[in-house]
């Protein structure tokens, strides 16, 4: 099947993106979060991500002053606050206890993570690009905390019972189910086996 195209503007278009809380903070000060749906892995080794923040953004002058932050990523049952975090700056009060979230201590950095997000991910910021409406903070992966729970009998990581939630052009999505094992395409089929269908 062929689609049928129409031009649209250019513009950000690279959905669905996380939905994610970055929590920072810095000594004698609120901690803070702000919704980023801006972010994503940039490089396997070391591993690094990225965060684009608005410089007019309060966590932007805590990000820049203290070089650190956590990427928390909220399941689906945090989706409004998730939007409050979105939509009130950290200047007119303390958004934790607003958006009925807990600040925990987390590894290797020294700003807080979110106690209700299942994975919390601590960075370091090693490069900050001003790429004109945002800047974009490439960081370190310090440390990752996963919920015990996303772990099976095994120790495999069980992503889909973290109902992550997503973000695509103005509206909040949860992911679907699995649709594959990454190489399963070019994998032998065993007689009997669940390999793709060729469409
Ligand atoms: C779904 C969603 C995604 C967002 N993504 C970003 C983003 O990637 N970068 C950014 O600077 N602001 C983003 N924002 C806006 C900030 O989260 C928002 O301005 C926030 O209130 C800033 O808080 P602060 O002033 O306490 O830092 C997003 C908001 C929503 C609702």
């Amino acid at each position: 099947m062929r689609f049928a195209k129409t031009a649209w503007k250019p513009g950000n278009m690279v959905f669905p993106a996380p939905a994610a809380l970055v929590s920072c903070g810095e000594p004698g000060g609120l901690p803070n979060l702000l919704t980023v749906a801006w972010c994503g892995n940039v490089n396997t080794n070391p591993a690094m991500l990225s965060i684009s923040i608005q410089p007019g953004r309060h966590s932007h002058g805590i990000i820049e002053r203290t070089g650190e932050f956590v990427l928390n990523l909220p399941a689906r049952r945090l989706a409004r606050a998730v939007d409050y975090c979105g939509m009130v700056s950290g200047r007119a009060g303390d958004k934790f206890v607003a958006a009925g979230l807990t600040p925990i201590p987390v590894g290797e950095v020294s700003c807080p993570g979110v106690g209700e997000c299942p994975i919390n991910i601590s960075c370091r910021i090693s490069r900050r690009l001003d790429l004109g409406s945002h800047s974009m903070f490439l960081a370190r992966v310090a440390e990752v905390a996963v919920d015990s729970s996303l772990l099976d009998r095994s120790g495999r990581f069980r992503f889909e019972r973290a109902d992550l939630l997503c973000y695509a052009h103005g509206f909040y999505f949860a992911l679907g189910g699995r649709q594959g094992r990454f190489g399963w395409s070019v994998r032998k089929r065993r007689a009997g086996g669940n390999a793709p269908k060729r469409r």
